[in-house]
Formats: structure tokens, sequence, C-alpha cells
């Protein structure tokens, strides 16, 4: 498999493949030296993990030919006070080249977009890409979902892994988390907090890339999305078929057409195999659609 961009993303994306001897990485960045540097550094920690996985560092798109899934994290973060969606532009040229060089190379790959906004990002891979949407997938919703299941976590004073949660929408300011399908142990949290409480919860999982863009002063999260990012690596590397909330193209479901947005999607070894669909309330439905126009918006102003 291949990184592009070998930023905090790309390289912590690389550093748990490779730990875990999931897979083979190839580690690429238009930056000389620097891939090759973090690669190198990586394959030396190796031995240490008792892994037997390969990474290498690269400039050139000619060494990710072949490749069985492209993660695309190339790109330039927010700095404190931008959204996600500031971005647009400067993100959309470097997705551009990244995807038509990568799937020139791979054309069997499965392509993960992680560069935001994403959904948009994910739009214009697959255009570029003209893979069958199946195998275009935006890295969002497991991000979102794990920091409403962290912020829910620190309010109970439970352990986060006994909480699930579903965060719907486009991945940015407009997200809808779904605390009726969010749970502890199989209980709503509609029955153990406050409406009050969920609300504030909510709001902060809205602002959760922001609350740390903030924190960092230069740069974004990159711990939770290389983890988010190699969960969907997983899944699909060894055919998992596990439900996780991606943005996947969406075809009339949701009653949303020829549009990128999150979802709950089963993932294995061809990409989204499935989209499930949920029946969704008034209100819910009224928040995934403004969070649906909003990524509408934005695909319109790229005219992909
Ligand atoms: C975040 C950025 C990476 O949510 O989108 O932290």
């Amino acid at each position: 498999m291949s990184i592009i961009g070998a930023g905090n993303v790309g390289a912590s994306t690389a550093q748990l493949v490779v730990q875990s001897g999931l897979a083979d990485v190839v580690l690429f960045d238009i930056a000389n030296g620097m891939p090759q540097g973090k690669a190198l550094d990586l394959a030396e920690a190796c031995p240490l993990w008792n892994s037997s996985a390969s990474i290498r560092g690269s400039n050139s798109y000619t060494d990710t030919a072949g490749s069985d899934i492209i993660v695309i994290t190339a790109g330039f973060p927010r700095k404190p006070g931008m959204s996600r969606d500031d971005l647009l532009h400067a993100n959309a040229d470097v997705i551009k080249s990244a995807t038509a060089e990568t799937s020139r190379v791979s054309p069997d790959a499965v392509i993960i977009v992680v560069t935001n906004p994403m959904d948009v990002m994910s739009q214009l891979a697959w255009r570029v890409s003209g893979f069958p949407h199946n195998r275009v997938i935006g890295m969002g919703g497991i991000l979102d979902s794990a920091r409403f299941r962290t912020f829910v976590a620190f309010e109970l004073g439970v352990s986060p892994e006994d909480v699930e949660a579903l965060v719907l929408g486009g991945h940015g300011d407009q997200m809808v988390p779904m605390p009726r399908f969010t749970t502890v142990k199989g209980i709503p949290i509609t029955r153990l907090l406050t409406k009050e409480k969920i609300e504030s919860l909510i709001n902060r999982t809205r602002h959760g890339g922001a609350e740390i863009v903030s924190l960092l002063k230069t740069g974004s999260a990159y711990y939770a999305p290389a983890a988010s990012t190699y969960l969907m690596i997983k899944a699909i590397l060894l055919d998992e078929k596990r439900m996780l909330p991606c943005a996947a193209y969406l075809d009339g479901q949701y009653n949303v057409h020829g549009l990128y947005v999150g979802v709950p999607a089963v993932l294995g070894e061809n990409g989204v195999e499935r989209i499930i669909q949920l029946d969704l309330d008034e209100e819910e439905k009224k928040n995934f659609e403004h969070s649906v126009s909003a990524v509408r918006s934005l695909v319109a102003k790229l005219s992909i």
C-alpha cells in the first residue's frame, strides 16, 4: 500500500501499519528526503516492534505502482481560525495531481481520502481517478465518532471502549452527531445524560478538530485521524466487513444523489460494499440535509 503525504497524519498512519505488521508501505511526499528519512526511521523501529513489514520513502509516483490501497493525506492543514472549507482551492490542486498520478499506476487500488475538506476531496478523487465509487472512500466519520465517544466517556466517567457513537453527514462544522445511536454498552445516552449536556458534547464534537488546531497553533490533529485511517485500511485489507461511518458516494440513499457524504458503510476488500440506511427522525433529517447542502455547495465551487 502507499501513503501520499508524509506529514503528521501520513507518517502516523504509516507507523500504525508497519508497527502492527499489517502491510508493506511506500511513503510518498514531494519534499526531498523527508519521506525517505521518516521511512528509514520507521524501518529501524520494525525490529523493535517484531514487525516484518517493510517501508520505504519516495519522491516518485512510480514507486507506488501496483498498490492495493492508496491513502491520500497530502495537502495543507488548517491554521487557527480557519475552517476545513477554507482549504478548498489549495488542496484541490494537490488532490487532483496525487489522484491522477497514483490511480494511473495502481488502477485496482482502493483510494482513501483524508485531506480536507474531505468529503469534497473524495468527490474530486473519484472524478479524477475514474474508479468505481466503491473504491474511493473518505475518512471522517470514524474520527468524528471517536471524538464523540471520548467526550461521552469523559462526561460519564466510563471507558471510551464501552461507548459506541455515530456521526453522520459531512466532516465539517455541520456534521451530525446522533445521540439516538450513541450508547454505553447498549444504553442510549439519551437515558444517561440531560438534553443540555448532550447538546454541549455534540457541540464539542462538531468543533473537535478546531479545538486541537487552536491548541497546537501549527497544524491539526493527527493521532486520532491516523488511528481512524488505520481502521479503514485494516477493514479493507483483511476484508473484515466492518461497519464504519465513512464518506461514501450516495446514489439515492438518504435521498442524496451523486454526492460523497458521511454514512455508516460496510468496508471490505471491495472498499464500500454496502451503505446502511437509517430511518432518521424529523430533526435528524433536517440536520443531515443541512450538512449535505454544505458539502454540495463546496462541490459546486469546484465544478465537479
Ligand atoms: C480534524 C481534521 C484533521 O478533524 O479534519 O482534526
